[in-house]
């Protein structure tokens, strides 16, 4: 892309407990070369949210010296500790974005955060996502209030709002209708983690498509024979988009 652009490196799903450390080596020389403008990382930062997973995440994150957005995952919220897990979900997640969370300023991209997980739910197992319409309204008030921003408007959230492909079952509960309702409201893209393989999809619900951008893990829970990888956004100033898959080679 010739023209000025926006660089995003997507990451997600670090796992701070079960990190692959050699990975997480060649994202920072990557961070360290290229020199992104962002990092967005869309949740599960940590493997079971314990003080040393987030302090070692805070300690990474920040030592990538650029500007960072943080979304949480199912593995965010305490899980030894059901009281504070139900009291304060995020309270954990909240110190470490305070510590190395920026407000982007991005030349040629909005990110939108949205929320996905539930600290229970009526089903097994936990970890899958749950739109519930308070956090959708939260993500379609501020697609309102920036509706005139002429920027490619990006929404971040752990879960992917759609299965893998349309006819089977969607693992993400009111994922489809988040979808129509993001992507009407001005959403172009949509970021998200939490399956461990990248994907690139266009695709639509009720008539309004968005882009779909899933990435990998930097962890040792790899899936499906995905080895460990991120993504690289070129956003130029026409809002085009240009993604970057990038696989680590042991
Ligand atoms: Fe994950």
């Amino acid at each position: 892309m010739a023209e000025a652009s926006t660089t995003i490196f997507h990451v997600s799903d670090t796992h701070f407990g079960v990190e692959d450390r050699a990975a997480m080596a060649w994202f920072e020389r990557a961070v360290r070369d290229e020199r992104p403008d962002a990092v967005v990382c869309t949740g599960d930062l940590t493997q079971r949210a314990t003080h040393k997973q987030y302090s070692a995440a805070a300690e990474w994150f920040s030592g990538l010296r650029v500007p960072i957005m943080l979304q949480p995952g199912n593995h965010d919220m305490p899980y030894y500790n059901l009281w504070e897990r139900f009291r304060s979900p995020y309270a954990r997640f909240g110190e470490l974005e305070k510590a190395v969370g920026a407000q982007l300023d991005l030349d040629h991209a909005l990110i939108i955060p949205f929320d996905t997980n539930v600290p229970a739910q009526m089903r097994w197992p936990w970890s899958d996502g749950v739109v519930t319409r308070k956090k959708l309204d939260a993500a379609l008030g501020l697609l309102r209030e920036l509706h005139d921003d002429p920027r490619p408007k990006i929404v971040a959230c752990h879960h992917p709002l759609l299965p893998e492909r349309d006819g089977v079952k969607n693992p993400t509960i009111r994922g489809d209708m988040a979808f129509a309702e993001l992507a009407a409201a001005g959403a172009t893209v949509v970021l998200t983690g939490h399956v461990h393989f990248p994907f690139d999809q266009i695709r639509s619900r009720d008539n309004f498509a968005m882009r779909m951008i899933g990435a990998g893990t930097l962890s040792t829970r790899l899936r499906k024979g995905a080895p460990p990888s991120f993504n690289i956004l070129r956003i130029g100033r026409s809002g085009l988009i240009d993604v970057e898959q990038r696989n680590f080679v042991n």
